[in-house]
């Protein structure tokens, strides 16, 4: 029985099963783009550490894409607060141009749907040899608009969650694992 931080209620999702949801959803990239270039591009902040652990499982997959590039694109829709603004606000780009690449997005959480059908169209429109989104957690309960997404780790309970890369005011990305956070925390 391990001692929670304060403010973290439960623990929803633990490392073994993120490992676990990482580990196919490798397994399915691998097998789409095993004889593709592929261009990862994580989504900062949350996004972090998913795409660190996605991009070391899918250089474990026997068979699997060898020529896979890192990339990064920060944009934020919450803020510090804990409902989205429903503005995505792009924090900054990515360092190479996507066009004529295969690139996959990779995102921590998937709620409204607001960043990824912002992240969709921005990417798209630079003329991607293909685009698809790989997506840790959908939390489906709340989607304010329809996107497409193309690999899925698990479903997030309906709850507002932190850890792994996910945040409340900054705080809580660090933990190993996905948690609720206590009720009081947020404001009523
Ligand atoms: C969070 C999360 C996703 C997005 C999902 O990012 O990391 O990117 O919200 O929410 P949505 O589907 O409702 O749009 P946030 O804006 O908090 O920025 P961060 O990644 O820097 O924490
Ligand atoms: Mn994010
Ligand atoms: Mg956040």
């Amino acid at each position: 029985h391990q001692t929670l931080p304060p403010g973290i209620e439960t623990i929803l999702l633990d490392a073994e099963t993120i490992a676990g949801a990482i580990r196919r959803m490798a397994g399915e990239i691998a097998r789409d783009y095993a004889d593709r270039p592929l261009v990862l591009v994580g989504v900062l902040k949350g996004a972090v550490f998913v795409t660190a652990d996605l991009a070391r499982a899918l250089a474990e997959v026997p068979g699997g894409p060898t020529d896979v590039q890192l990339d990064f694109i920060a944009v934020s829709s919450y803020g510090n607060a804990h409902r989205s603004s429903g503005e995505v606000r792009l924090v900054q780009d990515t360092t190479y141009a996507i066009e004529g690449k295969y690139v996959v997005i990779v995102e921590d959480i998937i709620d409204n749907g607001h960043t990824l059908h912002y992240l969709r169209a921005m990417l798209g429109n630079r003329q991607p040899a293909s685009l698809r989104a790989a997506v840790l957690l959908d939390k489906p309960y709340h989607r304010a608009i329809d996107v497409t997404v193309d690999y899925t780790g698990l479903t997030c309970p309906d709850e507002f969650v932190v850890g792994y890369g996910l945040d409340y005011q900054e705080r809580y990305r660090t933990l190993p694992y996905l948690a609720k956070l206590r009720p009081e925390v947020l404001p009523a």
